[in-house]
């Protein structure tokens, strides 16, 4: 028996693709400090797995807290989403970002080589692309970063490009998802943010249950068809799926390559706030304000290379998103509290 590794697997995007993956028969264990998540989403993955979850407390900067894992288990691949993941708070805090996630990063690659397991996932972001000219984005644009936490994905993928070059038998898969939004159809799981949410999902949620009074809808003069920014969100599950066609592709011995995880279709936040309303029924007052500093227009991707290489695309619609995105929040009106 060997098992999948998951840094950050208690966090949003973990803890949905650790479900994937025990529903697809591997064993899983989880990495995590717990600094933005709590170990509740893990029981819950469990229990909607009826399958358990190997749970470590710890730090991916804790060199021999990494290597005891590898010690102790027979691990074949790591999916790596351990990382700080605030834009605003990264420009306060840029330090914190560099030293967790390419220090945490570094760290790990310095783990798995020494155990020789060298498979890896990779959790990048659009972000890598600043702000592209070309649209919709190939993996081949132009990669720039606005803002620390961009830096530190960027690096990042220079560091795992450089290790790749110094040893081939790396196997690497470097995903950059676009905006990943919703929650497993089960309302169980789901993104549960710390404070005010940043991301427009979760605030748009937040007002429909009451714990906000409206949404801030920042700017309506962007070039776009409406004004508003343009994203291409995806729902989580399809995101998740994306991480096991990519494990898979691992296995093939492909090297290192760079995918971008997203839907090719870009929707407006008054697109998303619509469609909420709609689906689900209730009202979001929103105000337009400013342009939120260091915010771009339109970001959507081509997903071609996944579909073609990973054999992976998205099945959810944007009515999938805004509904399961509430029945989450609903059901859980305080998160894992
Ligand atoms: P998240 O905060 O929900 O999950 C990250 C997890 O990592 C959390 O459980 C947190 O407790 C854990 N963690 C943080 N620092 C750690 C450390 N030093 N040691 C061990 N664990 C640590 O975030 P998410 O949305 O699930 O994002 C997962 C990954 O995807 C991150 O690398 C993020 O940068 C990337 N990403 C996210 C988005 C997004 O919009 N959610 C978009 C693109 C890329
Ligand atoms: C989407 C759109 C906002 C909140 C960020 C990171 C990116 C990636 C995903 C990790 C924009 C508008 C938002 C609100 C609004 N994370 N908005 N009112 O900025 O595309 O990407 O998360 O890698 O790196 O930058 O996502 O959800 O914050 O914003 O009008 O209260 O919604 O202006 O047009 P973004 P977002």
């Amino acid at each position: 028996m060997s098992y999948v590794l998951l840094t950050g697997g208690a966090g949003y995007i973990g803890s949905h693709t650790a479900l994937a993956l025990l529903r697809a028969g591997e064993q899983v264990i989880s990495f995590d400090n717990y600094s933005n998540s709590s170990a509740e989403s893990l029981k819950r993955v469990e229990f909607l797995a009826g399958k358990p979850i190997i749970q470590i407390k710890g730090d991916v900067r804790d060199r021999s807290a990494l290597a005891d894992v590898f010690k102790q288990y027979p691990i074949k691949a790591v999916i790596h989403f351990a990382a700080l993941k605030a834009v605003g708070e990264s420009v306060q805090k840029p330090l914190a970002y560099y030293e967790t996630n390419v220090g945490g990063t570094v760290t790990l690659c310095q783990v798995m080589a020494e155990f020789n397991v060298k498979r890896l996932v990779f959790s990048s972001s659009a972000t890598v692309y600043g702000a592209s000219e070309v649209m919709p984005i190939p993996e081949t644009a132009s990669r720039s970063a606005t803002n620390p936490y961009g830096q530190t994905k960027l690096m990042i993928e220079h560091v795992l490009s450089d290790l790749y070059q110094s040893d081939d038998s790396w196997d690497i898969a470097v995903l950059r998802y676009f905006n990943p939004v919703g929650a497993d159809h089960s309302g169980k799981i789901g993104e549960d943010p710390n404070g005010i949410p940043n991301n427009l999902m979760p605030f748009i949620t937040q007002v429909a249950v009451g714990k906000r009074e409206v949404l801030n809808v920042f700017g309506a003069d962007y070039n776009t068809p409406d004004g508003t920014g343009v994203r291409d969100f995806i729902h989580v599950t399809d995101l998740a799926a994306g991480h096991l066609a990519a494990l898979k592709h691992l296995f093939t011995k492909p090297g290192i390559g760079y995918f971008n995880l997203g839907t090719g279709i870009g929707y407006s936040v008054l697109d998303i706030v619509k469609c909420f309303i709609e689906v689900n029924q209730i009202n979001i007052p929103y105000v337009i304000t400013q342009r939120r500093p260091g915010d771009i227009g339109c970001c959507y991707a081509d997903p071609t290379r996944a579909l073609t290489v990973l054999g992976w695309k998205t099945e959810k619609t944007l009515e999938d998103m805004v509904r399961d995105s509430w029945n989450w929040q609903k059901n859980n009106p305080n998160g894992y509290n």
